[in-house]
């Protein structure tokens, strides 16, 4: 029997895609190999949001090609961002690489195993879902789903749009009957992927959907006892998904909701069509409706043309919303986007490192201090497996998406009341309520 071994960079969307890699792989009668020199299949899923990515997933290349010199009979293919957006060089500069194909092609992946001869060959049209192809999932009880395909919006940083297409969503009751099957065989956590959830269904036809519709549907499936999604645009963030969270048990009580900055002036060059006030009033809006909603962001600095007095308004509204986490980014300078034109406008590297410095601090201390409301309450934790600072604890994720270390017993995927003892700006914890109960 065949072996595959796949190693995933970036973001959720990308997780989900190997997953079904996975799955597809074993229908075609491979096996999974624990190690990448045990596999006659060395896959890559590839990431290329910022030029850190490309830099870590080169060096893993180089490494698998080590393991082709030793034994040329394997196969190495790259899928993905990268290989989308490197469609035109691959092979010139990377010439073991046998297959490559973007995001959009995973199924072609089966084409090429199967032919008579694997001559090299790259896949990258903007078709079918990968979502179509079945998974084979990492965890029993949580299950990643697609609803929507690439990103319609222009953001100047951002190489998505190119590497995923234009979006497309799929079929509202393709998803909820997929849900079904897997509430059936035991997800009680979906999370809702897209680039862009709140657009999903907008250009469904003949019936438009709204994304707010489908919380409600897959709210409506027994076994399903948490709905996550990522990530949501602020520019199309309305009530009626607001009210979902507050309205349905099973939506978490949480938003991941993008700022990338706190200017307005830069917000406009980003292209983001949404202003700072704008921001403000979604998170307004988002707290009059679920005051213990956790909020998270994501921010760039050091985007071309940013100022010290713009970076400011970016503290300004971190230290205002005060977000229960946030990733920061060093603006990375990306192919075909447009922000990449503005080379006379690039912010000098140690000016960018020292913002991200005052950026972290302020995100730090205000999560710090976000986190403290947790203390003393009994939140509800979906078990995920034993602590990874110390394994006789285990760890689990409150509705919050808070990572909770505890003590206490419980098997993966069984949600159990928590105590909640202490909190950092990332984790909580405390132990089982049944045990404070006891002494
Ligand atoms: N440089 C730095 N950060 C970026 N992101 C996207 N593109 C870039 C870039 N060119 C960040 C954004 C996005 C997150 C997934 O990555 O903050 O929300
Ligand atoms: Fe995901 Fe973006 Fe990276 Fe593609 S480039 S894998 S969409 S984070």
């Amino acid at each position: 029997m065949k072996s595959f071994h796949v190693t995933t960079f970036g973001c959720q969307m990308n997780e989900h895609d190997s997953e079904r890699m996975k799955g597809m792989l074993e229908s075609l009668g491979y096996a999974e190999a624990a190690a990448r020199d045990d596999a006659d299949l060395i896959l890559f899923n590839t990431c290329s949001i910022r030029e850190k990515a490309d830099d870590r997933f080169v060096a893993h290349l180089y490494e698998a090609r080590a393991l082709k010199r030793r034994d040329p009979e394997r196969v190495i293919g790259v899928g993905g961002c990268w290989a989308q957006s490197q469609k035109d060089a691959v092979f010139r500069q990377f010439p073991f690489v046998d297959v490559a194909f973007g995001p959009g092609q995973v199924h072609k992946l089966a084409e090429f195993l199967t032919a008579d001869s694997l001559t090299a060959q790259g896949f990258f049209e903007f078709e079918g879902f990968t979502g179509h192809l079945p998974a084979k999932r990492e965890r029993e009880f949580q299950a990643w789903i697609q609803i929507s395909a690439g990103c319609n919006m222009k953001c100047a940083f951002c190489i998505v749009p190119t590497t995923r297409g234009r979006e497309v969503s799929r079929p509202f009751e393709e998803l909820v009957a997929e849900i079904e099957v897997l509430a059936a065989d035991g997800v009680k956590e979906v999370t809702l992927l897209g680039q862009n959830v709140n657009s999903y269904g907008l250009g469904l036809r003949p019936q438009p959907r709204r994304f707010s519709e489908l919380l409600y549907a897959v709210d409506a499936i027994t076994g399903i006892e948490r709905i996550r999604y990522t990530s949501p645009h602020p520019a199309h963030m309305r009530e009626d998904v607001i009210r979902a969270h507050a309205e349905l048990d099973s939506v978490c009580d949480h938003i991941h909701l993008p700022l990338q900055s706190g200017s307005s002036r830069v917000l406009k060059r980003m292209r983001r069509t949404y202003g700072r006030e704008r921001f403000m009033d979604r998170v307004a809006l988002i707290r009059e409706h679920v005051p213990d909603c956790a909020i998270t962001t994501d921010i760039i600095v050091g985007f071309p043309g940013e100022t010290e007095s713009d970076f400011r308004e970016t503290l300004e509204v971190a230290e205002e919303v005060g977000f229960d986490g946030a990733f920061t980014f060093i603006y990375s300078p990306r192919k075909d986007t447009e922000a990449a034109a503005f080379s006379d406008e690039f912010i000098p590297h140690e000016v960018a490192v020292e913002r991200m410095e005052r950026l972290v601090e302020v995100v730090q201390r205000r999560a710090r201090e976000r986190a403290q409301r947790f203390v003393g309450r009994t939140l509800d934790v979906l078990v995920e497996g034993a602590s990874r600072q110390d394994p006789t604890r285990l760890r689990g994720r409150s509705s919050h998406n808070k990572v909770v270390n505890f003590d206490g017993l419980g098997e993966p995927g069984e949600i159990v009341p928590v105590t909640i003892a202490s909190a950092t700006s990332q984790t909580l914890a405390g132990e089982a309520s049944f045990l404070s109960r006891l002494s």
